[in-house]
């Protein structure tokens, strides 16, 4: 009798820790687990660093950290258009000298950019010369007047 109630006792405290495991398992699990070491800030630093390293130069007439073309000037470009933006804005855009011109004016007008000086010359000079308008490879739009219609005969 007594070890049918030692077994059923047993039982008993086996499911209780089970049960206790099941809910608390976990957490307490987490004061020996410490997970993974942190890694040190100046081995972080080293690796952005190596990372934007790599990325400052040029290859095949790109710059492939900013995507300038790597032409006369762009160097400049790169210091004074970037400094607000990413360069995207100005790789993604095409114009005329004229166009960039209105568009740099409009920055100066409205988004606090400087008076460029004399480097304005040359940063129009590469603009217009990289990132001027190209034919658009889209049909042209039908010329509705032009076109002789006529009635499909079936
Ligand atoms: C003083 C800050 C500043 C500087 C420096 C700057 N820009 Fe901008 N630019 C802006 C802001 C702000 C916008 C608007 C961004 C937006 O709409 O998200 C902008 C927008 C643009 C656009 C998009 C215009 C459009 O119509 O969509 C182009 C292109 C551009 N900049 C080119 C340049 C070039 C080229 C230079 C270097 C000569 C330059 N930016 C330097 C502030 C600046």
């Amino acid at each position: 009798m007594s070890l049918i109630i030692q077994a059923i006792t047993a039982i008993f405290f086996a499911a209780v820790g089970l049960f206790v495991y099941a809910i608390f398992g976990h957490s307490m699990m987490g004061w020996l687990d410490k997970g993974p070491e942190p890694i040190p800030i100046e081995e972080i630093q080293r690796r952005i660093a190596e990372k934007e390293s790599d990325l400052d130069r040029v290859e095949g007439g790109v710059h492939l950290e900013t995507g300038l073309i790597a032409a006369e000037g762009w160097e400049t470009v790169r210091a004074t258009c970037t400094a607000c933006h990413s360069a995207k804005l100005v790789t993604q855009n095409k114009a005329t000298r004229d166009g960039w011109k209105t568009m740099i004016v409009w920055m100066q007008e409205t988004q606090g950019l400087w008076d460029l000086g004399d480097k304005e010359a040359e940063i129009l000079d590469y603009l217009a010369a990289n990132y001027a308008p190209e034919e658009s490879s889209r049909r042209a739009n039908l010329d509705m007047d032009a076109i002789e219609w006529y009635i499909l005969d079936l």
